[in-house]
């Protein structure tokens, strides 16, 4: 789709030298706010006792898939019901304009995906083309054809953009012990053409409500985009700017951290996935004369703000499965700090802004009236981009970020999302295939992690793999 006169997530560079030296005061102030509590990726600090209550108080113990559809459980029964009004804008298929029988009508002309979990399946991960839906392609810049996302679906009496298409890549990895591991990856592409892209898997839904509310300096305190601790590992915050009011904010959705809020992030998928215009996102996304056409025949706003914070609020008050931890897995992790793994898998934080109500998670944090409410969350990210080398990296930037840095991918509910060999699907663009494929992917600022890793002995590496499966 094409973006008619907005601009969301803007990146900082683009805004005044003032506004970004403001930021910077405003972040150092707010930083000698944190207490020591907060996490660093010092070596001196105390070591860290693992938790199954990966989400705080929105854990439940249920491990299996249906878990991820769960409400977390202390929503009370008015809250509940509230609940299950977004949930059924979430999960229930959207149709074309204009339909005298139902609320959820607007989709398209042109969309991906006529519900959320269409893709986020049963709120987990999306699938891969071959199979079903939940991969999309990104362009590098906004291209006169597709616009900044392929819409390979489009409603009656419009043509989809195109279809996802790849080559299949393999290669191979031999690991200190000569073991060989085969390794596959996907060269996508629209219906063939050279056109460069840039493939994303929709990510399982767990915890996205408390990632919203990590305080912004929080996620500064670990950013050392300088490398001044000479680690290697240099994470770089993603400043954006708010498309709802421009103030800036530190981006943690996506897997290149785009979006800054929960709630932007979800206005933007009803727009470039669905086609549902919003009060965030008003101009019709579609390209060309046909749609212009469309455009002017249809101002009216497909979901109203009521609904989107439905929406949000269903999202943001999942449940988030526990892990199982146990003693072997605390050897496990033990393994994964000394590999380095946990200088970007930050394993702790603590969400430090009002608690997350039943109303819009962004209303309730300009609210002064708001509580403010701490949960103490396991979700193995430090939320900045890294440099993860040219084997991740796709062909050009894209949403304003270089071709090689990535979000570090957030673990909590690892262990659910590998449990199936046959289908697992991990890192963006789902290439790997298993936890072991996964890291031997790892490459530029991950590189020495890695190379750790390879030379692990088979007990060390089952212990490390044994935690992992844990999360
Ligand atoms: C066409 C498939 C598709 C549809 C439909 C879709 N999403 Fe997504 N979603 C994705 C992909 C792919 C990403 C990763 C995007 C990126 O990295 O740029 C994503 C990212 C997200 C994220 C951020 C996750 C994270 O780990 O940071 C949230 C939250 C989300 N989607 C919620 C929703 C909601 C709510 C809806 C319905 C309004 C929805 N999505 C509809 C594919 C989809
Ligand atoms: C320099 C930062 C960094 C280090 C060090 C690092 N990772 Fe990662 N990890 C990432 C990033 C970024 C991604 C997402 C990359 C992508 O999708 O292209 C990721 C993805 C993953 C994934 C896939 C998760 C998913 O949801 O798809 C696993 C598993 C993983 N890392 C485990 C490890 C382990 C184990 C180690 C230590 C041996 C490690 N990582 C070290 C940054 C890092």
């Amino acid at each position: 789709m094409y973006l008619v006169g907005t601009q969301h997530g803007k990146p900082l560079r683009l805004l005044s030298p003032l506004l970004a030296a403001l930021a910077v005061l405003l972040s150092a102030c707010e930083a000698k706010q944190i207490d020591s509590a907060s996490l660093h990726k010092a070596s001196d600090s105390p070591p860290l006792i693992l938790s199954n209550q990966a989400g705080g108080a929105f854990t439940i113990s249920n491990r299996s898939q249906g878990s991820l559809q769960a409400p977390q459980p202390k929503l009370s029964g008015e809250q509940q019901l509230a609940w299950a009004v977004g949930k059924s804008f979430a999960t229930q298929a959207w149709v074309t304009s204009p339909s005298s029988t139902t609320a959820r009508d607007g989709l398209g002309p042109l969309f991906n995906a006529n519900s959320c979990t269409g893709c986020h399946v049963r709120n987990g991960q999306g699938e891969l083309p071959e199979k079903g839906l939940g991969t999309i392609l990104r362009l590098p810049t906004p291209s006169p054809l597709y616009g900044e996302q392929l819409q390979d679906m489009a409603v009656s009496g419009f043509k989809p953009e195109g279809q996802i298409t790849w080559q299949t890549i393999n290669s191979s990895h031999t690991d200190a012990q000569g073991n060989q591991h085969q390794l596959q990856r996907r060269q996508f592409s629209v219906d063939n053409t050279a056109a460069s892209v840039s493939a994303r898997l929709a990510p399982t839904l767990i915890g996205m409500g408390l990632l919203d509310n990590i305080s912004d300096a929080d996620i500064l305190a670990n950013s050392d985009p300088d490398d001044k601790n000479h680690d290697g590992i240099s994470g770089r915050a993603n400043i954006r700017s708010s498309t709802q009011d421009g103030t800036i904010h530190i981006g943690r959705f996506g897997w290149k951290a785009s979006q800054s809020s929960l709630h932007e992030q979800i206005a933007l998928a009803f727009h470039q996935d669905m086609g549902i215009s919003s009060s965030l996102h008003s101009p019709q996304n579609c390209i060309g004369d046909n749609c212009q056409a469309y455009s002017v025949a249809n101002t009216e706003l497909e979901i109203s703000d009521k609904l989107l914070n439905a929406v949000t609020n269903y999202i943001a008050n999942l449940a988030v499965p526990a892990a199982a931890h146990d003693a072997q897995s605390q050897q496990g992790f033990k393994i994964f700090e000394q590999l380095a793994c946990a200088a970007c898998h930050t394993p702790r934080f603590q969400t430090r802004l009002p608690s997350i109500q039943l109303v819009s998670t962004d209303s309730a944090k300009k609210s002064n009236t708001a509580t403010r409410h701490t949960e103490t969350i396991f979700p193995f990210s430090d939320l900045l981009l890294h440099d993860m080398g040219a084997a991740l990296a796709d062909q050009n930037p894209t949403d304003e970020t270089p071709a090689n840095e990535w979000r570090t991918a957030p673990l909590w509910g690892l262990g659910i999302r590998a449990r199936n060999p046959d289908n697992a699907r991990l890192l963006h663009d789902g290439r790997a295939r298993s936890i072991t494929e996964a890291i031997l992917w790892h490459g530029g600022e991950a590189e020495h992690s890695k190379i750790r890793f390879t030379q692990l002995s088979h007990q060390e590496r089952t212990t490390l793999l044994y935690f992992l499966k844990a999360l």
